[in-house]
C-alpha cells in the first residue's frame, strides 16, 4: 500500500501531473499503448497508407477519437527524424491558408537555415533534391518568409518541396476538415489530384471529419474518393472503456470493484472522452477525502464515485452543458426525464414508444407523491405525462426553439443531433441518480463485460 500511500500524500501539481501521465480527457492519444479497442482500425490506417499515392480519410461522430487514431497512426508511420505535421482546419479556412499552415511546420521559420535548406536543394543538380521553387517563392523562403502560394500548381511545388526537406517520410494530419467551407473542396480535391501526379511524393496524409458519411462532409463528388482509403470510426465498445478504467487505475495501483467500472463504462456511451473526465473526476475525489479510509483497501468507494460524477457534470465541456441545459430551462423539468429516456438504450436512434416504455420505468423507480413528498407540483418525478403529452414534447426538442437536441426521421425514430450529448444525458441522469440502460429495457442485460475483462486481465490471458 506504499505505493497509494505516497501517491495520494502529492502536492496537488504532482498528483496532477500522475494523472495527466495515464489520462487524458482533453487530449488525443498519440501512442498505441494508450489507445484501447482500435486496433484493427490502426492496422487499417497502416496498411493504406503502406501503398503509394494513397491516402486515409477517417470519419464518424464528435469525441469517438479521430484525431487519437489520426495521431497514433500518424507516429508510428512518420519517419523518426521529425514529428508528424498537424493542422486543423478552420471556419475561415482556404486552401491557401492550409497549404501554408502545412508548410510552415515543415520548414524552419529562421532565414539562416531557411538559406541553407534552400541552397541545398540548388545542389539539385548533384541528385540530393527532386524538388525545387519558382525564383519568386524561392527567394520569399531565403528571406526567412513563408510564400503564399497564388495557385494549386503553386501548391503543390510548395508542398512537394517542403515535404521532402522535412523527413524521409512526412505525415501530414489534417483535422477538422468538416469545418472547411464547402467552397473551398473543389480545390482541395485538385491539389489531391495534382498531388497524386507526383511521382515518389513520399507525403501521406491522414485526414479527419466529423460526419457520417463521406458524402455528408464533402460539398460535390468529388475525385478525391479515389485517393482515400476511408474509415468510418464507431463508438468504442464498452470493452474497451472498461480496459482504460483498468489500464488508468491500475498504472496509479489503485483499485477498483467491478460494479462500479462498469458503471463508468455504461455512462459513457462509447464516448472515451467521459471515461477520461470521469477517472480524473474520483481520483481527484479520493485526493480531496480527508478521511483517506481508502487508503487501507486501495479500493475507489461509493462516495468518490458520487463525488466524481457531479464534479464531472460540471466541467463537462461548455458546448455540450450549454446545449442541454438551454433545452431544458426553455421547457420546464419535464424535458430532462424525456432526455434521458432519448439515452436509455445502446442504440442510438429510438422509436418514441420505446422511449415511452424508458420513461415510464424512470418515472416508476422515481416518481413521487406531491402531497406526501417536499417536491413542488410541477417538478417532473410529481407528474407522469401520457404517451401523447410525451410524443408532443419529443417533437417540441426538435425544433430549433429547444436547440434541435433531438432530430427526427417523420417516422416516429428519434436521436440526438449532437451524439456526444447523450453521453452527457447519461452522466448527468447518473449524477442525479438514476440509472439508464445500456441495453434494450425488454432484452435480457448484456454480460457484464468489465467483469470478463478483469477476470482476463488477473489471469493475464
Ligand atoms: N481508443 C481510445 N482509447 C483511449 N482513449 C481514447 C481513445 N480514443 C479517444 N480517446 C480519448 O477520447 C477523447 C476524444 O478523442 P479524440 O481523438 O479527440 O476524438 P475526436 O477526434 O473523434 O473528437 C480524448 O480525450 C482521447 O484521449
Ligand atoms: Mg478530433
Amino acid at each position: 500500500m506504499s505505493n497509494l500511500n505516497e501517491l495520494f500524500r502529492l502536492p496537488l501539481e504532482e498528483f496532477g501531473e500522475r494523472l495527466n501521465a495515464v489520462l487524458s480527457p482533453a487530449h488525443a492519444i498519440k501512442s498505441p499503448e494508450f489507445l484501447q479497442g482500435r486496433d484493427t482500425q490502426l492496422m487499417d490506417v497502416r496498411q493504406s497508407l503502406a501503398m503509394k499515392g494513397r491516402h486515409v480519410f477517417i470519419h464518424g461522430f464528435r469525441g469517438v477519437g479521430k484525431t487519437s487514431l489520426a495521431y497514433t497512426a500518424a507516429n508510428l508511420i512518420q519517419s523518426p527524424e521529425k514529428q508528424p505535421i498537424y493542422v486543423q482546419c478552420s471556419p475561415d479556412g482556404t486552401i491557401t491558408s492550409l497549404v501554408h499552415d502545412i508548410v510552415k511546420q515543415a520548414l524552419p521559420s529562421d532565414p539562416t537555415q531557411a538559406k541553407v535548406i534552400n541552397e541545398s536543394s540548388k545542389s539539385g543538380g548533384l541528385g540530393l533534391w527532386k524538388f525545387n521553387l519558382s525564383a519568386g517563392m524561392r527567394s520569399t523562403i531565403e528571406q526567412g518568409k513563408l510564400p503564399k502560394p497564388d495557385s494549386i500548381n503553386d501548391a503543390v511545388e510548395l508542398l512537394c518541396f517542403a515535404m521532402e526537406r522535412h523527413s524521409k517520410r512526412p505525415v501530414v494530419i489534417i483535422d477538422e476538415f468538416d469545418h472547411m467551407p464547402k467552397s473551398e473542396h473543389i480545390h482541395v480535391d485538385l491539389l489531391i489530384k495534382k498531388l497524386a501526379e507526383v511521382d515518389n511524393l513520399p507525403l501521406k496524409i491522414i485526414m479527419c471529419g466529423i460526419g457520417e458519411t463521406l458524402e455528408s462532409l464533402f460539398a460535390a463528388h468529388l475525385s478525391t474518393y479515389r485517393y482515400f482509403h476511408t474509415i468510418k470510426l464507431d463508438r468504442l465498445d464498452l470493452g474497451s472503456c472498461g480496459l482504460i478504467v483498468l489500464k488508468a487505475l491500475e498504472a496509479l495501483d489503485v483499485k477498483i470493484d467491478s460494479t462500479t467500472g462498469w458503471r463508468i463504462t455504461r455512462i459513457s456511451d462509447g464516448f472515451p472522452h467521459f471515461v477520461h473526465l470521469l477517472c480524473e473526476k474520483i481520483l481527484w475525489a479520493m485526493y480531496n477525502d480527508p478521511k483517506r479510509g481508502f487508503l487501507n483497501t486501495g479500493f475507489v468507494e461509493l462516495e468518490h464515485y458520487r463525488t466524481g460524477t457531479s464534479t464531472a457534470v460540471h466541467s463537462a465541456s461548455e458546448e455540450l452543458r450549454k446545449g442541454y441545459d438551454d433545452a431544458v430551462r426553455k421547457y420546464s423539468k419535464n424535458a430532462e426525464v424525456i432526455l434521458w429516456a432519448a439515452a436509455d438504450d445502446h442504440e442510438l436512434r429510438r422509436k418514441s414508444a420505446d422511449m415511452y416504455g424508458s420513461y415510464r420505468r424512470i418515472m416508476k423507480a422515481n416518481g413521487q407523491d406531491p402531497a406526501t413528498s417536499n417536491l413542488p407540483a410541477n417538478d417532473w418525478r410529481c407528474r407522469t405525462l401520457t404517451e401523447s403529452q410525451f410524443r408532443a414534447r419529443i417533437y417540441n426538442l426538435c425544433k430549433d426553439k429547444y436547440g434541435q437536441i433531438l432530430s427526427g426521421n417523420g417516422r416516429g425514430w428519434y436521436e440526438y443531433t449532437e451524439k456526444m450529448m447523450r453521453g452527457y444525458a447519461r452522466l448527468k441522469a447518473e449524477s442525479e441518480g438514476i440509472e439508464l440502460y445500456p441495453d434494450h429495457p425488454l432484452e435480457p442485460k448484456r454480460a457484464n463485460a468489465l467483469l470478463e475483462y478483469m477476470t482476463r486481465e488477473r489471469l493475464g490471458s
